[in-house]
Order: C-alpha cells, then sequence, then structure tokens
C-alpha cells in the first residue's frame, strides 16, 4: 500500500519526507490556500522533495479552461498528477490527459458509480472521500470495498484506489483491509500512526532496566 501525505505545508512535508515512508503527495485548492503561497512554486518545491507522484487540482470549472490549467501544472515537473473533480466536464478533461500519458487523479468521488465513471474516463488515481461521507452518515468503508471490489472484477480498470480524507488511523486501517492502493494522510495522522501507549511503557521500561546494567552498546 502507498501513502501519500496529504498537505502543502513544505516543512511538514520535508519532515515527513525523511522517514522515507512517504510515495507522493496531494493537494487541494483549501491546502494550496492554507499554505499562503503561489500555486506554481508551492507544487514546484513539493516535486523537489517528493519525487513520487504530486496530485495539484486545476480550479476552472469547464473542460477547455481546465485543460489550460493543467497544461500549466503539468510543465512544473514530470511527477505532477492533475486533479480534476468528478463531475462532466471533470471526467472529459480526464479523458484527453489521460489518453496523451498525463496521469490523473479524479477527486470528491463519493459513490461507487461515480468510480465507475472515472475509470472508464482513463484516471490513473480515484479519490473517494472518507471522512466527508461519514460526516454525513454514510458509510465510507462500504464505499472503499464497493470501488475495489468492482475495479478488481473488470482487467480493463487500472485506476487505483486512493482513499482520501483520512481523519484517524481507523480510516487508513478499513482501507488497507479494504484493499485500496493508496492513502493520503494529513500529517497528523501519519503520526497517529506510530503511537501506542504499550510502545511508549516498554520502552521506558527497556531503558530504566538498561540504566542498571551500566553497560554501554557503543
Ligand atoms: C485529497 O486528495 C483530498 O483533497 C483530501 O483528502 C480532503 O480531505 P478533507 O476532507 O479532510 O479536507
Amino acid at each position: 500500500m502507498k501513502f501519500f501525505l496529504d498537505s502543502a505545508d513544505l516543512k511538514e512535508i520535508n519532515t515527513i519526507a525523511e522517514t522515507g515512508l512517504i510515495d507522493g503527495v496531494t493537494t487541494n485548492p483549501t491546502l494550496i490556500a492554507k499554505s499562503g503561497q503561489d500555486i506554481k512554486s508551492v507544487i514546484r518545491s513539493i516535486c523537489d522533495i517528493i519525487k513520487g507522484p504530486v496530485s495539484a487540482e486545476v480550479t476552472a470549472t469547464e473542460t477547455e479552461q481546465m485543460l489550460k490549467e493543467a497544461d500549466v501544472l503539468r510543465n512544473i515537473a514530470p511527477n505532477v498528477v492533475i486533479k480534476v473533480p468528478l463531475t462532466v466536464d471533470g471526467l472529459k478533461t480526464c479523458q484527453k490527459l489521460s489518453a496523451d500519458g498525463t496521469p490523473v487523479n479524479v477527486t470528491l468521488c463519493f459513490s461507487a458509480p461515480q468510480a465507475i465513471l472515472a475509470a472508464k474516463a482513463g484516471a490513473s488515481y480515484i479519490s473517494p472521500f472518507m471522512g466527508r461521507l461519514d460526516d454525513m452518515g454514510q458509510d465510507s468503508v462500504q464505499l472503499i470495498e464497493e470501488i475495489c471490489h468492482i475495479y478488481n472484477i473488470y482487467a480493463d480498470f487500472e485506476t487505483e484506489v486512493l482513499a482520501a480524507s483520512i481523519r484517524h488511523p481507523i480510516h487508513l486501517l478499513d482501507a488497507a483491509k479494504a484493499g485500496a492502493d493508496v492513502a493520503t494522510l494529513p500529517a497528523k495522522v501519519f503520526y497517529q500512526l506510530y503511537q501506542h501507549p504499550l510502545t511508549d511503557k516498554g520502552l521506558d521500561l527497556f531503558i530504566e532496566d538498561w540504566k542498571k546494567t551500566g553497560q554501554s552498546i557503543l
């Protein structure tokens, strides 16, 4: 399973990249706004840090403009993935970009039929949003399971399932159990994955007992 970082915060990305566990990055207009930086410069900087796929989202709503924006974004670095919304225009854009070899991440997916459309449009990634669906009282785990199941049935669907809007480690766990190819994690959730009180307690005890021996490995 691949881990992407859901962030446009360069300091955060730099620090977490050092773990060696991050395969890519996803951004969206909200995250770019939060960074306070120009989209082109922030995407360029992220691509300098992370050599894997970096999703940059178009902000236009019509295909013609989306394609123009996509052209600017994909010229920033070879690892840029164009992110488009799951709309008629978004999927028309997806189809055109995918046909000429540009990887596309289709975002704002909330249903399995939408995911089928994205796969037919040649998307490299489909991003079902777990947290936002749960917020509405719907079952995001069932959605991830359904999409993975359907994509597995059809060999001609090459789209990877990218679990997004992950709010806590259980979302990641459920996405992994369902067979999602990728999970995009906010920094907070990434760090939460390491945590268990018994790990801390066990380590304290080992350190305490080791001190009593008076030994040193080095
Ligand atoms: C990632 O591609 C999505 O834009 C992101 O995961 C959305 O997360 P949120 O629902 O926490 O804003």
